[in-house]
């Protein structure tokens, strides 16, 4: 059985405007240890889908479908309950640590409290333990960076810290949130190897959500590419980078500058760029929400929505070139 299996997850908000589905038909299952990403442009959905999973989009959404972790049904938990699972099975990681990080206080402070709080650990060995943590993400003299506020760290170690935190509660689910965006690129590097070699040390699944497709390689077994609020293409990472079917990823890799598994390479001559924007998710017409953008477009894309229909082994694909209506 998948650690987490999601079926046509939706997210609707309401508004005195009226309703609008940013995340639509989402469908997709996690391994326990497995590694996904779900990439996409900016508001194409992915952290309302990443926060649905575990009841935080807040009181105007409206969720739908299916999350089951472990076979347990997550939708419809009540609060309390969730908030266990976040605490002890599933841990987030956010874009900009500052803004889950209280400035007022010590990092050891923050960090131990997860352990005397939550876990009833003495104060001595939750110390113990978060300075161990603190080794295992990487960060040097963790003894003094007890000591620091979060404004006396780089953004790469606040990152870090915030990593730390997240697998204080050892979970079985890592989603980490654009975790390297506020990052330069050297730094944006290492934070994504070091959360693919805690993902294989300790066990964990991981959810990496990203808009650079380029990202990916190397890091994720799985890759889930989002358009407008709904699946696009999905497949294992290899197999999406070397033969990808929906025009949109093709696209994206086209302007990917850092293709492949070496961060260094050279950008190919020319980047192709995929021209226009995409709609926000949920305001796209009847037809292939990729339409107004899509070089291959025929007849009946601007009238009828692609399924997200599995094709070639363990590949899923949104497009009427790929499965005809
Ligand atoms: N609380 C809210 N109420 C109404 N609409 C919202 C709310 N939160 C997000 N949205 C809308 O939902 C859509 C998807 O947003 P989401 O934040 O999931 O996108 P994203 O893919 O994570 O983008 P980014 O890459 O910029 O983080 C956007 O159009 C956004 O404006
Ligand atoms: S369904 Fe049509 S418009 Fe949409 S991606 Fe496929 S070919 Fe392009
Ligand atoms: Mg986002």
């Amino acid at each position: 059985m998948a650690l987490l299996d999601v079926r046509d997850l939706s997210v609707t908000f309401s508004d005195h405007h009226g309703r609008r589905r940013v995340v639509d038909g989402l469908s997709y299952s996690l391994d326990a240890g497995g590694s996904l990403a779900i990439v996409g442009e900016s508001g194409s959905g992915k952290t309302q889908s990443a926060l649905a999973l575990m009841g935080l989009c807040g009181p105007t959404a409206d969720v739908g479908g299916s999350v089951r972790l472990d076979g347990r049904e997550l939708l419809g938990l009540p609060w309390p309950a969730l908030q266990q699972i976040r605490g002890q099975r599933i841990a987030m990681v956010f874009q900009d640590p500052m803004t889950s990080l209280n400035p007022y206080r010590r990092i050891g402070g923050q960090m131990t409290e997860m352990l005397t709080l939550r876990k009833g650990l003495s104060a001595d060995a939750a110390r113990t333990e978060c300075l161990e943590m603190l080794e295992a993400v990487q960060i040097g003299d963790p003894s003094n960076r007890f000591t620091q506020f979060p404004h006396e760290l780089s953004g790469g170690i606040r990152q870090r810290v915030m990593i730390a935190i997240a697998l204080l509660g050892r979970p079985d689910l890592l989603v980490a949130d654009e975790p390297t965006t506020a990052l330069d690129v050297t730094v944006q590097a290492q934070i994504l190897r070091l959360l693919a070699d805690l993902r294989r040390a300790m066990g964990m699944a991981t959810l990496l959500i990203t808009h650079d497709l380029g990202l990916v390689a190397g890091l994720c077994d799985e890759v889930l590419v989002m358009y407008a609020g709904r699946p696009a293409e999905q497949g294992p990472v290899d197999d999406v980078f070397a033969r990808s079917l929906h025009p949109y990823t093709r696209g994206l890799l086209h302007s990917v500058p850092r293709l492949g598994r070496d961060p260094g390479r050279a950008p190919p001559a020319r980047l192709q760029a995929i021209t226009g924007s995409p709609p926000a998710a949920g305001d796209a017409g009847p037809g292939c929400a990729f339409a107004p953008r899509c070089a291959y477009r025929f007849g009946p894309c601007d009238e009828k929505q692609p399924e997200f229909a599995a094709v070639a082994g363990s590949r899923r694909v949104a497009c009427h070139l790929e499965s005809p209506p």
